[in-house]
């Protein structure tokens, strides 16, 4: 076989084999393959796209090109959740305990931040002590004990996606709906968890922009889910603001435990995660109806059962969980610095993606993979979708490194402001599968 074929039966739109499929992610994991070939074919398919049958074959070869986690040994349907990313989305840290307190096992493996994107596991890693990268065993270990568990990947899951990820990433091709999917469920399917809830992003600053591209995005990993067994649902919802009032590391682990003690109840990002924890919590047999479930998410939040899981598995895992109570034992930035806002208007959007770089300039986020994160640096949102700003209200406040300048017009820049009376819409924009 010839990776020349490969480039150019994708050229010209045709489809291309299982096998033909399989010979190439073997070779670009293993090097055989040169990166321009690579790069080539990733690019024809951006342009071409993929058939199903393609995609289902893309994802299990690169699933297939490392191990498997083996949850058998944990009783349960285990359930996960994915989603595709936003500034300021922390809803791993609060879904996954509330589920686990629930009764439903909950392993997750979660990506570093790079660029504008935060990643969950630099949110842990703001508490003290706490271990970010679990061996297998200490894996299992902290599912069976705490029924939750979260780590950064180890490099031998699905090691053909971290290849051509890093490829995508330098020509412009990670915005293609078939890689996206294969890159996702590969891991998701090489993860071993039964069920799968996906929250799927659609907005000006989202993956997918259009509530078109997200049905697709969304419908295309639920047909390579189901087609795997696994129980599967997505939910589309909307980005047009960071999640939450929280970005940056140590904060969005402020925001989580107070969202956990049952602060800020109606925020969005609650909403979120609780519905998101819900239609987990029905995946995995704890509920028959959303009601039902939402009532038990309710119940685990009012009894502290939910918080009381967190500080379990932080401190199975090395951390320091009285800092879950106390956030002064939290890393913490030198400063706060406010910025007020320079005319009055309505709030229409607020620019997560601008605000992620800001939170990156400031030490929160990696410019490049090897960089050290200030855990303590971050920004805290005011301002929200609809609300009616005067001149002078506090729309942001930037925690920086002492002796930090900022430059608060670039922050007021990140408001889009409206004359007119808000929008209104809900956060959920439609719900795909099971
Ligand atoms: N997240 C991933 O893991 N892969 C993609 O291709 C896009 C988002």
């Amino acid at each position: 076989m010839r990776m020349y074929d490969l480039i150019y039966t994708k050229k010209l739109g045709g489809a291309l084999s299982p096998e033909q499929i399989a010979f190439w992610v073997k070779g670009a994991a293993d090097g055989s393959i040169p990166d321009e070939q690579s790069a080539s074919l990733l690019m024809a398919t951006c342009w071409r796209g993929m058939t199903t049958d393609e995609t289902l074959a893309l994802t299990l070869a690169m699933r297939d090109s490392g191990k498997r986690m083996d949850l058998s040994s944990v009783p349960g349907t285990k359930v996960d959740k994915h989603s595709t990313g936003g500034v300021g989305d922390k809803t791993t840290l609060i879904l996954g305990p509330i589920v686990a307190a629930c009764g439903v096992p909950c392993p997750m493996f979660s990506g570093r931040g790079l660029g504008h994107t935060g990643g969950t596991v630099d949110k842990f890693a703001a508490i003290p002590g706490l271990k970010v990268e679990l061996t297998d065993a200490e894996f299992l270990r902290s599912l069976k004990e705490t029924r939750f568990a979260n780590s950064a990947p180890t490099g031998d899951i699905a090691p053909a996606d971290k290849k051509l990820y890093a490829l995508r990433d330098v020509t412009a091709t990670v915005e293609s709906i078939p890689l996206i999917t294969a890159s996702i469920m590969s891991k998701k399917l090489a993860g071993g968890a039964d069920a799968l809830v996906l929250d799927v992003k659609c907005g000006p600053t989202a993956f997918m922009k259009t509530l078109e591209d997200a049905r697709t995005l969304a419908r295309s990993m639920v047909a390579v889910g189901t087609a795997h067994g696994m129980q599967i649902r997505a939910l589309i919802t909307r980005m047009d603001a960071p999640l939450g009032w929280a970005i940056g590391n140590a904060l969005e682990v402020m925001e989580s435990v107070e969202i956990l003690r049952g602060e800020h109840a109606d925020s969005e990002l609650a909403q979120m995660s609780f519905r998101l924890a819900a239609e987990m919590l029905i995946m995995g047999g704890a509920a028959q109806t959303l009601p039902e479930a939402l009532a038990k998410v309710q119940a685990s939040i009012r009894d502290g059962s939910a918080l009381e899981t967190l500080r379990r598995f932080t401190s199975l895992n090395g951390g320091d969980a009285r800092a879950l109570d106390d956030f002064s034992r939290l890393p913490q930035a030198g400063q706060t610095i406010d910025v007020l806002a320079d005319r009055a208007g309505v709030v229409a959007a607020i620019d997560g993606r601008a605000l992620g770089l800001l939170a990156m300039e400031l030490g929160a986020g990696r410019k490049d993979r090897n960089d050290v994160l200030d855990l303590g640096v971050g920004i805290r949102v005011h301002a929200r979708v609809g609300q009616r700003l005067e001149k002078g209200d506090k729309v942001f406040t930037a925690y920086a490194k002492a002796g930090y300048r900022l430059h608060d017009e670039a922050y007021r820049a990140t408001l889009e402001l409206m004359e007119g009376p808000p929008s209104q819409g809900s956060w959920l924009l439609d719900t795909i599968g099971c």
